[in-house]
């Protein structure tokens, strides 16, 4: 008897251990986490790991004969920046590896007659503004405008989504007899900011990356010019949305793709809000010329009207709130023990 499960993939990294958190205080089914790394100490009581890679068919295989999965998320990734210095292995990594995982779900929905629920975190690389003054004139952009990516990630991302809206609607289409199909949906997440984790790998790590530097009382040289603007959000609400997109009854869902955000914010503002908290904080611009183009390819603020009327979204922390009662107590408290 196969044992049920949810199965998070990715689970080692900055959402993965926030998810795995909220999730085992709010279902009681068993955690299943897979990731190239084990997750830390913390975690190994709130849910049983493998160490593993997502491009390990055999791997694989096994887990589809001994789980059941009830829901997926699929977190493993290559983040943007590690993404363009080794763009075969991203495309490997997150396109061919998300394949493998919506196999999966597809087999087991098949099997078991009834979906697994696939979530599957997207990101702001799925859009591609063509210039600057296009990215201040279309300031809000909504999930169908501007999908011309320029990074190898933003691409895997963007027909990944269709991926999962081929597997859910139009796989095995034309076979006699109408397969169940697995159940998908996705978020397009702006920059993600959390107090206990650090990011690595992407492009939007400035912010945190400014905010934990302070608080360390290091010298931080920003990626980005002062003028660039790009939503972010904190991870408390990032971890909120895939619940609650994850719970939302299926005939609430008019699309599979939502963009959710919280704040938008200049570098230069970011700074400020971080000398606020952290006044003796050393941090200069020395603006990277490549990671800034990408940065300028993606949109100042995504519209997450669709999030809010479908499945009320809405995040609890703007921008001061993230500030005030999320990131600054605990990091100061991180670092200052
Ligand atoms: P992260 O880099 O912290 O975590 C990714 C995890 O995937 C890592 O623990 C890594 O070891 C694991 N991984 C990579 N390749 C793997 C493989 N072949 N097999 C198994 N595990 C593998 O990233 P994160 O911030 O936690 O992001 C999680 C997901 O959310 C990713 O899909 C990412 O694209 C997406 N996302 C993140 C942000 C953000 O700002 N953090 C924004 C938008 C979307
Ligand atoms: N934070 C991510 C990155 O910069 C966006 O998906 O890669």
């Amino acid at each position: 008897m196969r044992k049920k499960a949810i199965l998070i993939t990715g689970a080692s990294g900055e959402i993965g251990q926030a998810l795995i958190t909220s999730l085992s205080q709010m279902s009681p089914m068993p955690i299943l986490t897979l990731d190239l790394h084990p997750v830390p100490q913390e975690f190994m009581s709130l849910c049983n790991h493998i160490s593993g890679d997502i491009l390990d068919h055999n791997l694989l295989a096994r887990l589809v004969t001994e789980y059941d999965f009830e829901m997926i998320f699929h977190l493993a990734a290559l983040l943007s920046t590690r993404s363009e210095f080794s763009p075969e292995l991203a495309h490997q990594v997150n396109v061919d590896g998300t394949l493998a995982l919506l196999q999966v779900a597809a087999e087991q929905s098949q099997r078991r007659g009834k979906p697994v629920r696939f979530i599957f975190p997207s990101s702001i690389a799925a859009y591609g503004m063509p210039n600057l003054a296009t990215k201040e004139r279309d300031r809000s952009v909504k999930e169908w405008q501007w999908n011309n990516p320029t990074t190898m990630y933003g691409c895997n991302k963007l027909y990944c989504e269709q991926l999962g809206i081929y597997y859910s609607k139009h796989y095995q289409q034309l076979s006699a007899n109408k397969p169940v199909m697995l159940d998908f949906r996705s978020l397009r997440f702006p920059g993600l900011i959390s107090a206990f984790t650090m990011p690595s790998g992407g492009t939007t790590d400035y912010g945190p990356e400014m905010l934990h530097a302070a608080a360390k009382g290091e010298r931080y040289a920003c990626f980005v010019r002062e003028d660039s603007v790009l939503p972010f959000m904190a991870m408390p609400d990032a971890v909120t949305a895939l619940l609650q997109l994850s719970a939302a009854p299926v005939e609430s869902l008019n699309h599979l793709i939502y963009n959710v955000t919280s704040f938008s914010i200049s570098a230069s503002d970011f700074r400020d809000h971080v000398l606020r908290a952290f006044p003796q904080a050393q941090i200069t611009f020395d603006p990277d010329w490549q990671r800034q183009g990408i940065v300028d390819s993606w949109p100042a603020e995504l519209n997450d009207e669709a999030a809010r009327r479908d499945w009320g979204w809405a995040p609890a922390y703007n921008l001061q709130r993230a500030f005030d009662e999320y990131l600054v107590p605990n990091i100061h408290r991180r670092y200052h023990r």
